[in-house]
C-alpha cells in the first residue's frame, strides 16, 4: 500500500525510516519532508495543513494511510475532512478528530477533561480579558512559582512560569489584554506548581483499547544542567529508569485508561496518537499536558525500539481491533541527541552546509531542519539533527551518539552534552 507522511521534522523522518521497512509499504510519500526524508520517502511539496491539495495527492497516488507528525492539521480537522469526504472513504488517518485534538488545542479543555474523569493534574483556574483582575487575585492566593499558560497553540512558547508575584500578574495581563501570544491567549489557565521529575508517556489508541508505547524522558532547556530558554526539545532518553513497573501501573489505571475510557464515553473519535507529559511527584504521576501526536525529539528514541510492523497496527484502528494486535519492543535502550543552530531557540541562521553524516557509524541520524541544495546539505531549521543510537543501557546508547556528532560538522552547530546526566 502507499502510505503518506504528514510533516518535515526528525519526529517524521523516524516515522518513515520505520515505515520504509515494512514489507507491507509499496510506495512511502512524505509532505514536506526535509534534506534526509528523499533517502526513504519521495518528497512532495505540499503544506500539511492544505487539505484541498492533500486530497487531490490522496487520490492521485492512491494512498490507503495518512501519518499526521504534527498537531496543526489535527486541530485544524484534517481527519473530519478526510472522513466526511466519500471520495476520501477509504483512507486512514493515523489521527484523533478535531474535538479530540482538542485535548492538545485547548489548555481549559484538556484540564476540564481531566477533572472530569479524575485524573490527576496540577488544581487550576482559567481566566480571560473580562476577568483579568480575578485573575490576578487568584495568583495572589497561590504560592510561588506561579505557572501561566496560554490556552491555545503557541508554538510550545505558551507556558510561562515566573518565581515574583508582579510579575506573574504583569505577565497575565499581557497575555490576556495585550495578546501576547495573539488568539492563543485569549484564554489563561492558571495551574498549581508541580515540583518533580517529568517523563513522556506515549499511548497508541483505536478509541476503544490502547496499546503503551515505550516511554522517553525529553530534554527540553537548551542548556546543560536543565538551564536557559525551552526548545522543541534537545534529547530523548527510551526507556526512562525510573519508570518502573510499580509506577507505569499507577500511570496505566490512574490516567491511561480513564483518558481513553473517558474519550470513548464522551463519544470523541480517537485513532491515534496520544502524548501524555507526566510529571513523578512523591512517587506519584499527574498529568502536565495531553499531546495529540508523538513528541518530537521523543519519537526518534521511541520508534527504533518497536519491533512490530506499524502498519498492522495502524490497519488496526480503523475497525478497533487494537486489542489483538502484538507491540513488540526491544529491551535495548535507545537515546537520541539533537544538534541544534547557533542561537537556537532564538534567532539563528540557516543555509549552513553539513558535512559529515556519511560517517556516523553505529547510529541513524534522523534529519529535522535540513534542506538539499545544488546536491549540498544545509542547515534549515533551529534543530537540525537528532542522532539516535542503541545500546544495551543508556550510556552506551549515549556514547554512541555522542562518537557519531563529533563526526559531523556545521558552523554554529551547538547540542547539549549532558543528555541522560540527571538518570
Ligand atoms: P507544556 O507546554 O504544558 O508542556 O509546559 C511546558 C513545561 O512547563 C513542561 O514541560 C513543564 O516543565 C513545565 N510545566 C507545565 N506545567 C507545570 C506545572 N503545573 N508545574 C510545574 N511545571 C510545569
Ligand atoms: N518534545 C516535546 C514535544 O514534542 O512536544
Amino acid at each position: 500500500m502507499n502510505i503518506l507522511i504528514l510533516g518535515s521534522g526528525g519526529r517524521e523522518h523516524a516515522f518513515a525510516v520505520k515505515l520504509h521497512q515494512s514489507p507491507l509499504c509499496d510506495t512511502l510519500y512524505i509532505a514536506p519532508g526535509n534534506g534526509g526524508t528523499h533517502t526513504v520517502a519521495t518528497n512532495v511539496a505540499i503544506s500539511p495543513t492544505d487539505f484541498p491539495a492533500l486530497k487531490a495527492f490522496v487520490l492521485e497516488r492512491q494512498i490507503a494511510i495518512v501519518v499526521v507528525g504534527p498537531e496543526d492539521p489535527l486541530v485544524q480537522g484534517v481527519y473530519d475532512f478526510f472522513t466526511a469526504d466519500p471520495a476520501l472513504a477509504r483512507v486512514q488517518v493515523i489521527g484523533p478528530s478535531q474535538q479530540g485534538a482538542t485535548l492538545e488545542g485547548s489548555k481549559e479543555f484538556a484540564k476540564e477533561f481531566m477533572v472530569r474523569h479524575h485524573i490527576p493534574t496540577a488544581k487550576y483556574a482559567s481566566f480571560t480579558k473580562d476577568t483579568v483582575e480575578e485573575g490576578c487575585a487568584f495568583l495572589s492566593t497561590m504560592k510561588a512559582p506561579y505557572v501561566l499558560k496560554a490556552d491555545g497553540l503557541a508554538a510550545g512558547k505558551g507556558v510561562v512560569i515566573l518565581d515574583n508575584l508582579t510579575e506573574a500578574q504583569a505577565e497575565l495581563r499581557r497575555m490576556l489584554i495585550n495578546e501576547k501570544f495573539g488568539k492563543a491567549s485569549t484564554k489563561v489557565v492558571i495551574e498549581e506548581f508541580l515540583n518533580g521529575i517529568e517523563l513522556s508517556c506515549f499511548v497508541l489508541t483505536d478509541g476503544v483499547d490502547y496499546k503503551i508505547l515505550p516511554t522517553a524522558k525529553d530534554y527540553k532547556r537548551i542548556g546543560e544542567g536543565d538551564t536557559g530558554l525551552n526548545t522543541g526539545g534537545m534529547g530523548a532518553v527510551s526507556p526512562v529508569p525510573f519508570a518502573d513497573e510499580a509506577f507505569m501501573q499507577k500511570i496505566e489505571e490512574r490516567i491511561v485508561k480513564p483518558t481513553i475510557v473517558g474519550l470513548h464515553k464522551e463519544g470523541i473519535v480517537y485513532k491515534g496518537f496520544v502524548f501524555i507529559g507526566l510529571i513523578k511527584v512523591d512517587g506519584e504521576p499527574y498529568v502536565i499536558e495531553y499531546n495529540v501526536r508523538m513528541g518530537d525529539p521523543e519519537t526518534e528514541a521511541v520508534l527504533p525500539r518497536i519491533e512490530s510492523d506499524l502498519i498492522p497496527l495502524f490497519q488496526s484502528l480503523y475497525n478497533a481491533t487494537l486489542a489483538s494486535q502484538e507491540l513488540k519492543v526491544t529491551p535495548q535502550s535507545a537515546t537520541t541527541v539533537v544538534m541544534v543552530s547557533g542561537g537556537y531557540p532564538e534567532d539563528y541562521q540557516k543555509g549552513k552546509e553539513i558535512t559529515g553524516t556519511e560517517k556516523a557509524v553505529g547510529s541513524t541520524v534522523y534529519h529535522a531542519g535540513t534542506a538539499l541544495k545544488d546536491g549540498k546539505l544545509l542547515t534549515a531549521g533551529g534543530r537540525v539533527l537528532a542522532i539516535t543510537s542503541l545500546g544495551d543501557d543508556f550510556k552506551e546508547a549515549l556514547q554512541r551518539s555522542y562518537d557519531n556528532i563529533s563526526k559531523i560538522q556545521f558552523e554554529g552547530a551547538y547540542w547539549r552534552k549532558d543528555i541522560g546526566k540527571d538518570l
